[in-house]
């Protein structure tokens, strides 16, 4: 780009945007953008959509027109972008994503992305960074790490689903394996399956079905969460692994969903608990378990909670903030400040675009915050989290588990990205883990 803002003579540039509305997982609407490239290229995105979505998230932009989807249309979304978004972008050049992104920011104009709508600013941002990476003749994470995203990501894959991802099954949203003892990526995603397809013969053998959450995990209508992982426990050994060396256990408890009044209720038909009798419980169970990863193990807005939550188990555990930090700085730096949470749980759509979920990726690397970069439960056959999480050197991805297309694709990208590597990538394992005891001071 010249000094004036004006694309160069030969530079690519943004020549047509285009989104429309299709499904997404859930069988919900969404959004689909294409980025057409005056050098030819072109390029597809499109946006996920959460369940227990965080308060303090980027605004989805839904239509509320009962006679369509429930209300849950996107049209207005869609047209944000065929209208406005489009006529402000044609002729930027598309490899500038900053530019791209601001634009974005400033068209919309809000704090939370509330006018044109967070889905619609992503389609555009994460299109548009596809497309740009394809001018270049580039992979998204090589545009987007260069020589330096040679990392695959430690992947925590979820089991068992429950919460808003499977009604009538377990309070907690989601018991997670993490296959750290793999070699590789590659052998990680084996792991990974072999556990799950033992997971449903030992289900199944105890006359549960084996029918699947939102997100591909078994949905067992269990009430104690000691059940749920007593039964990944035998499914790791009778697949021939050890528990906690070559596959460890990670909760997401999302509890701001079961939070009110100040108490949570955990474990259903028990009594609800306040916050250090639900940390009493993540004790307990961490000593228990092979537990190394609890992500939203306290509600978005219990900072004192999460304070306590922080100092009696942030030297043995990671402890990631979703809800809490919702991929925004703002967030994050208050908790970097006091000392909250070791791991930020990142999201493309809880802030909107890419440029500012690289921000919140770099922050969190600045100060030894592990970053897990995630789906959500309503997702496409879109697999730019897998690029992201390599290109960003990420460390740890979270994209569901080992069935749905909408999720093992994700695992294929990364299967295929590592094969692309070759000698060059890594598979960092355990290593991921010691970082988030370190921060802590161990
Ligand atoms: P969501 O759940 O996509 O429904 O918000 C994922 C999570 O809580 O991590
Ligand atoms: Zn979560």
């Amino acid at each position: 780009m010249t000094e004036l803002g004006k694309p160069a003579a030969g530079e690519a540039t943004i020549s047509d945007i285009h989104a429309r509305e299709v499904l997404d997982s859930r069988g919900n609407p969404t959004l689909s953008v294409n980025v057409s490239v005056s050098n030819g290229a072109f390029a597809e995105a499109s946006v996920p959509s959460g369940a227990s979505t965080g308060a303090h998230e980027a605004i989805e932009l839904r239509d509320g027109d009962a006679k369509r989807y429930g209300g849950k249309g996107v049209l207005h979304a869609v047209e944000n972008v065929n209208g406005l978004i489009r006529t402000a972008l044609v002729g930027t050049p598309v490899d500038q994503q900053r530019t791209i992104d601001g634009r974005l920011f400033e068209l919309d104009g809000t704090p939370n992305k509330a006018k044109l709508g967070a889905n619609a600013l992503l389609g555009v941002s994460l299109a548009s960074a596809h497309a740009a990476a394809r001018s270049h003749g580039k992979e998204l994470f090589s545009y987007l790490g260069g020589s330096s995203a040679v990392t695959l990501p430690v992947p925590m894959m979820n089991v068992i689903n429950g919460g808003k991802h499977a009604e009538g099954a377990l309070q907690f949203q989601e018991c997670m394996i993490v296959p750290l003892g793999a070699p590789s990526l590659r052998e990680a995603v084996r792991y990974g399956a072999e556990v799950f397809h033992q997971l449903g013969k030992l289900l199944k053998k105890k006359g549960f079905a084996t029918t699947v959450g939102d997100e591909g995990g078994f949905a067992p209508p269990l009430r104690h969460i000691d059940e749920a992982l007593g039964f990944i426990m035998d499914a790791i050994k009778s697949a021939g692994y050890k528990p906690g060396t070559d596959v460890a256990l990670a909760l997401d408890p999302a509890a701001s969903e079961f939070y009110s009044g100040g108490k949570y209720q955990a474990i259903e038909g028990e009594a609800a608990l306040s916050a250090s009798g639900l940390i009493d419980l993540y004790e307990r169970l961490c000593s228990q378990f092979p537990i190394v990863s609890i992500e939203d193990g306290l509600a978005e807005d219990d900072w004192d909670g999460w304070k306590e939550l922080t100092a009696r188990l942030g030297e043995r555990l990671q402890l990631v903030g979703d809800d809490l930090f919702v991929t925004n700085v703002k967030f994050l730096k208050r908790g970097i400040d006091e000392g909250v949470a070791n791991a930020i749980l990142v999201k493309v759509n809880q802030i909107g675009t890419l440029s500012e979920t690289i921000d919140c990726v770099r922050m969190a690397q600045t100060d030894e915050y592990a970053t897990v970069i995630s789906h959500r439960s309503g997702e496409t056959g879109d697999t730019s989290i897998a690029d992201i999480a390599v290109g960003l050197n990420a460390g740890q991805i979270k994209t569901g588990s080992l069935s749905r297309s909408d999720r093992v694709e994700k695992y294929n990208r990364l299967m295929a990205i590592e094969e692309m590597l070759g000698s060059a990538a890594k598979y960092p394992g355990a290593a991921v883990f010691a970082r988030a005891s370190r921060h802590a001071g161990l």
